[in-house]
């Protein structure tokens, strides 16, 4: 059994623990004296970033699963779920498995997959595939996949979890199916205050939601769908983080510095959400509770609600970030690991560095390299 002694990040603080693990999990936890671990050092439990777009297939100078899951690692992120408006988009058995296979293959954290459904094909094939999350685009966005309404209803009778891209009538409309159908919602990069309201109004079991860290921290001119808004909006985006909102997701989006300049949609985010974060936590903008619910708990309760294997504590999964609070830096985008070396974020200083991203018990990234032997595997069923 491998031990350390380590500060972990809960939902009520930091608390010095001695951590024991064994074949891939979370084997022993005792709690230990503050002047036993190193102060400025501390553990995330599990990070998976719920939106990320690795591009591959016909758009490997954007993305590719190998730089993408790179970056993920670099960002602090154990696991990633993947969404599918690619060239071709992931919306057939076929290309579903073609999918499986290159993340098998490329992916150094682990994953989950999504499938698309835009039309009357792509819904008969959605029967025979399990994703992660059917993902639904009612609004315009990169790629051109998005579905007619008059088809909408349809996705819901298939009762498998969707993963809506919308603006707020979509969104009011697909919150009314998921009611109907009793279908899981899951409502992304919720970006306004009126959104909150409506979500807020009808949100059950069934129905959660995320928001991007551009859209907590950033308003003004950005190509990225949906747009950023304004200061009141995101006011109240980080007032209902954490409740209405579950979870924070990069919507990892990346493009070349030639598309960007001529206004493709999207953020490279995924090594910037983790250490922004944790400097909204480091300074007092949000609570520990919060934090932890939206960075760790909620992605938890989504998988585990989808009988995923998710989580380190009681025998769980070893997967965990540790980062340095003694680490500031100014967030620089020549530095990131992904293909898509820009960012809005660019400039902003950070609080906290990722030293080490773990992953089923093994270090899989570490002295700011991916450790040799670092495999991605697929999120299964417990
Ligand atoms: C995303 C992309 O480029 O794939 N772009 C974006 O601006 N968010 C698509 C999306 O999530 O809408
Ligand atoms: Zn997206």
């Amino acid at each position: 059994m491998e031990c350390f002694n380590i500060n972990i990040i809960t939902s009520k603080g930091m608390l010095p623990v001695r951590l024991g693990i064994k074949g891939g999990r979370m084997a022993s936890f005792s709690t230990i004296g503050a002047a036993d671990v190193k102060p400025s050092l501390a553990l995330i439990p599990s990070v998976i970033d719920m939106h990320v777009h690795f591009r591959d297939f016909d758009q490997r100078n954007k993305e590719t699963v190998a730089s993408g899951s790179k970056a993920a690692l670099a960002g602090g992120i154990s696991a990633v779920c993947d969404m599918p408006n690619t060239i071709p988009p992931v919306a057939d058995k076929k290309t579903y498995l073609r999918r499986q296979d290159l993340f098998s293959k490329d992916s150094v954290c682990d994953y989950l997959i999504n499938f698309c459904v835009f039309d009357e094909y792509s819904m008969s094939q959605a029967a025979s595939v399990d994703p992660f999350f059917i993902k639904v685009y009612l609004d315009e966005t990169t790629g051109s996949y998005i579905l007619d309404e008059a088809l909408l209803e349809k996705v819901f009778m298939l009762q498998k979890p969707i993963a809506l891209h919308a603006d707020h009538s979509g969104m009011r409309k697909a919150i009314k199916f998921s009611k109907k159908y009793s279908t899981p919602l899951h409502i992304c990069h919720v970006s306004t205050k009126d959104e909150v309201m409506l979500i807020g109004k009808h949100k059950d079991n069934n129905i959660t939601c995320e928001v991007t860290p551009h859209h907590l921290f950033l308003s003004g001119i950005y190509d990225v769908k949906p747009a950023l808004c304004t200061k009141n909006d995101r006011d109240a985006l980080w007032a209902a983080l954490g409740g209405v909102i579950d979870i924070v997701a990069s919507d990892h989006a990346p493009h070349t510095s030639d598309e960007k300049e001529k206004g493709a949609y999207g953020v490279s985010g995924i090594e910037a959400m983790l250490p922004l974060m944790l400097t909204a936590l480091n300074r007092g903008q949000i609570s520990y509770e919060t934090f932890y619910r939206c960075m760790h708990a909620n992605q938890k309760r989504i998988l585990h609600a989808r009988g995923r294997d998710f989580g380190m504590d009681g025998g769980s999964r070893a997967d965990f970030t540790i980062v340095d609070f003694g680490d500031s830096y100014t967030i620089d985008a020549k530095n990131f690991y992904s293909k898509a070396k820009h960012s809005p974020f660019d400039g902003m200083s950070v609080d906290a560095k990722v030293v080490e991203t773990w992953v089923r018990g093994m270090p899989f990234f570490k002295d700011g390299e991916v450790v040799s032997g670092a495999r991605g595997k697929e999120i299964g069923r417990k």
